[in-house]
């Protein structure tokens, strides 16, 4: 980083159904618990960056960047990034170009969702915006069923077995159960995830992350110092249709941007003990960590089962992760910064990072934090 850029401040609302709050009260709800975290006067804010992918298809509202800057009291200059369930971290990049170039020192970014008002199908039809209008859309599929047809060539490749991939929500459940900002708090056996209903073969009711609402904001600052610094911020993409691709079985935009991270961040992969994956539905979880470069190819879940077990080599999705926490798309890469961060402090862990994508994989975001105090 070309400046020293550190998370000043952070608000989160509880991930969930929220039928009685409309998307800006989630975005005032985030807001204003990162300003208190922060200690610093909305007036200190000199712009907003907004993540939202479905404020018109499920809100009936454009024009977030106003809106958002309409819940400060000078009216700050807003902007809105989508990049579908990957908006959090490219919002959070785009903060991170404009307070290293110097034209922000403190800038709020807002990633909010407000997605169950709209019907299932009509939500299911909306995600399918992260997908290729031309290539994928047009056969009828879904995003449970892209993921789907991922597990299955996942599970014909390495021999994984649908008792072994249970054991990634019930490890997500599990971590979920003491996040008061989760959607879901109740554990899960493995058993119960295999017994679930099917919802796109090999991938359960169980093994997908939820339609949920909810907010989450972190201020980033080059004026005001925190124990958090970012230590890398990188973006990658890839095609949006998995059609184009040589393999589904990994995602190299993942793979592109950690390499990047670890060298903007000049530190090893084994230096990083606490990861925030996007498991939107479990079989990424397991193709994410092997991106990542913490397991080899077709031994994602191993760390699962050494979670399960517990005994984990690295704390994975210590927050309940997406499954757990639930997945209010533009939203769930700035919380999954701010559950990063909160590991380090807690476990007095040096560096921890955030993974985010959107779509199958096709913008991929990755911020490296350091704890400077561990
Ligand atoms: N995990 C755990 N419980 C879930 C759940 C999930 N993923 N989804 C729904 N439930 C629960 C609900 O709380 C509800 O419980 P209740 O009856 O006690 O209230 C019950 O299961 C039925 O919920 P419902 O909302 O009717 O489910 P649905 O069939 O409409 O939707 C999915 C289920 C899996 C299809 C939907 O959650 C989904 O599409 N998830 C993926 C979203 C997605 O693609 N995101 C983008 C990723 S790239």
């Amino acid at each position: 980083m070309r400046q020293d850029i550190f998370l000043a401040g952070s608000g989160l609302t509880r991930f969930g159904e929220w039928w009685e709050k409309s998307l800006r009260d989630l975005m005032s709800e985030a807001a204003t618990a990162a300003l208190r975290s922060s200690g610093m006067s909305p007036l200190e804010i000199d712009l907003v960056v907004v993540a939202n992918m479905l404020a018109e298809t499920a809100n009936d509202q454009a024009g977030l960047g106003a809106l958002a800057s309409s819940l400060f009291p000078h009216r700050p200059p807003a902007l809105r990034v989508e990049a579908a369930c990957g908006s959090g971290s490219l919002a959070l990049h785009t903060a991170c170009a404009f307070l290293e170039s110097g034209r922000a020192k403190t800038v709020l970014v807002l990633g909010a969702e407000k997605m169950t008002d709209a019907p299932a199908n009509a939500v299911a039809e909306a995600l399918m915006g992260a997908a290729d209008g031309e290539l994928d859309a047009p056969s009828g599929i879904t995003f449970p069923g892209i993921f789907g047809l991922i597990g299955q060539r996942y599970m014909h490749e390495y021999d994984l077995t649908r008792e072994q991939l249970s054991v990634v929500s019930a490890v997500h459940h599990r971590n979920a159960m003491d996040n008061p900002f989760a959607h879901f708090r109740q554990e899960l056996s493995p058993e119960a995830v295999s017994a679930s209903p099917l919802v796109s073969d090999p991938l359960r009711l169980f093994d997908c992350s939820p339609v949920s609402d909810g907010a989450a904001a972190c201020i980033l600052s080059t004026a005001r110092r925190s124990p958090l610094r970012i230590a890398a911020s990188q973006v990658a993409s890839d095609t949006l249709s998995i059609t184009e691709r040589p393999t589904i079985v990994s995602f190299p935009a993942t793979r592109e941007a950690m390499s990047r991270a670890l060298l903007e961040a000049g530190i090893e992969r084994s230096d990083i003990r606490a990861v925030e994956t996007h498991d939107c539905f479990s079989i990424a979880a397991v193709i994410n960590v092997e991106d990542l470069g913490f397991a080899r190819e077709g031994e994602g879940i191993r760390l699962y089962e050494e979670a399960y077990a517990g005994h984990p080599s690295l704390f994975v999705n210590m927050s309940g992760g997406l499954k757990a926490c639930g997945h209010p798309v533009a939203a769930t890469g700035l919380k999954q910064l701010i559950d990063a961060g909160k590991h380090l402090e807690r476990a007095s862990i040096r560096y921890g990072l955030a993974h985010n994508f959107g779509g199958a994989g096709a913008a991929c975001g990755i911020h490296i934090l350091e704890n400077i105090e561990a």
